[in-house]
């Protein structure tokens, strides 16, 4: 089998195509709400501190295996010792799980691209957004067609599918996203917004938010569910990952400041509240759209950009257990993304069906929604995260050249996968379920 696996085509497309995981909902509508609840400058001195530090090890770590085990995440595991491969389906899990919420705000954005193509003229989006995700069947519509367009690149390969959507909507994303920065930056007063993202006010620091900090650097690079131990074992080339880890953890972070730069400024020109929690960017941005020249245009390419960015991430997030179920089950990836469609879709609808005739459902007090949300990034990706650090730090032993070529930066690798970074998401862990 391992002969039959794909490779990347080239190493821009496996560059590409991992930041292409890690920009997403994350980035663009996680990022700035979070920043918004934490008080803004401090937040994002915290977040940037610990992006390019602690988050260096599990996201080389994850790519490592891959590389090196050439397997899909199950297989990986169990290559390194065969009792760990039980551990490691809670990661398939994890993706359809996630996928199984995440792929509801996708077809959210399907909507707000078509109501940017007509003249709507809402006055109150908060009643129009709780109307729209209330009414049971046309959420749940636009949730499958989601779904479908990413299991459509996943089915179509790594060369002809998943590369190919991402080196299309990479580029348009960014080049969308320069575009909104620049509308957003003409604004009247839009200073205060860049006061508000550059000024710390080290009042507001505290331990929840540097917990809430490592969450959304961890959820944003997308480490914890087999999707980067996927990607990494793709690469076919012997070549040190160091390069790639910082590119890459340099560009997801370029993404999430420019998103803060789009959205700060033209909010704080509105008068209007940056800690409005998920209703950022479905409620507070399309009523300044409304009051903005060219408000449609400005959302229609908001929404694309967002659809772009959603779009690059599911694809990642369905690429973990396709190939597991490729590899395990000796199935072709047609079959395998067939597949995984119904079962995405037996879970995404009764969730989607949580805003409205399903909201009475409750488990552990939250509706189904509330639930997979809450379990899968602040418990599975940490506890999956934390089960690989240990099984890398105690069992794999990683040596000098393996990874990193200097002597000291093998040590702080080691010291870092055994101690530091399972301390860190013990109390992400612990924190979550307090
Ligand atoms: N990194 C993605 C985002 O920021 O939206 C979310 C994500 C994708 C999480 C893939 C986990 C994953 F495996």
């Amino acid at each position: 089998m391992e002969n039959n696996r794909p490779f990347w085509t080239s190493k821009y497309s496996f560059i590409i195509t991992t930041i292409g995981s890690a920009v997403g909902l994350g980035n663009i509508w996680r990022f700035p709400y979070i920043m918004g609840q934490y008080g803004g400058a401090i937040f994002l001195a915290v977040y940037i501190l610990i992006i390019s530090t602690i988050c260096f090890i599990p996201l080389m770590n994850e790519l490592y295996i891959g590389k090196t085990t050439k397997k899909e995440c199950v297989g990986a595991y169990e290559s390194i010792n065969k009792n760990f491969k039980y551990l490691d389906a809670l990661n398939p899990i994890t993706g359809v799980l996630i996928a199984s919420f995440y792929f509801i705000v996708g077809g959210w954005i399907i909507n707000y691209i078509f109501k940017s193509l007509v003249n709507s003229n809402i006055n109150d989006w908060g009643q129009y957004f709780s109307a729209f995700i209330q009414a049971p069947v046309y959420p749940c519509i636009l949730t499958l067609l989601f779904i479908s367009i990413c299991i459509f690149f996943t089915a179509k390969g790594l060369k002809n599918g998943i590369e190919r959507a991402n080196k299309l909507f990479m580029p348009l994303l960014a080049v969308i996203l320069i575009f909104l920065v620049i509308v957003s930056l003409n604004l009247p007063n839009a200073q205060k917004g860049l006061e508000y993202m550059f000024k710390p006010d080290f009042s507001k620091l505290n331990f929840h938010m540097v917990l809430a900090a490592l969450g959304q650097a961890f959820f944003t690079l997308s480490i914890g569910m087999g999707a980067l131990l996927t990607y990494g074992s793709y690469i076919k080339e012997d070549k040190s990952l160091v390069k790639s880890v910082y590119t890459i953890i340099l560009s997801d972070t370029a993404f999430a400041l420019l998103a803060g730069i789009m959205i700060f400024p033209a909010v704080f020109s509105f008068n209007m509240e940056p800690n409005s929690g998920a209703g950022l960017v479905f409620v507070t941005l399309p009523k300044i759209f409304s009051n903005i020249p060219y408000g449609n245009l400005i959302a229609f390419s908001f929404f694309i950009l967002l659809f772009s960015a959603a779009l690059t991430s599911g694809i990642s997030i369905i690429e973990g257990p396709c190939a597991t179920l490729i590899e395990r089950f000796k199935i072709t990836r047609i079959r395998a993304s067939i597949i995984l469609f119904f079962i995405i879709s037996f879970i995404a609808i009764p969730t989607t069906l949580s805003f409205s005739v399903l909201g009475d459902l409750k488990i552990f007090g939250k509706t189904l929604f509330d639930f997979l949300d809450f379990t899968t990034s602040n418990i599975m990706l940490p506890v999956n995260t934390l089960f690989l650090c240990l099984i890398s730090g105690w069992y794999l032993k990683i040596k000098g050249g393996d990874i990193i070529r200097n002597k000291i930066g093998v040590f702080l690798f080691n010291v870092g996968l055994k101690f530091i970074v399972p301390i860190a998401l013990v109390c992400l862990i612990y924190m979550g379920l307090k």
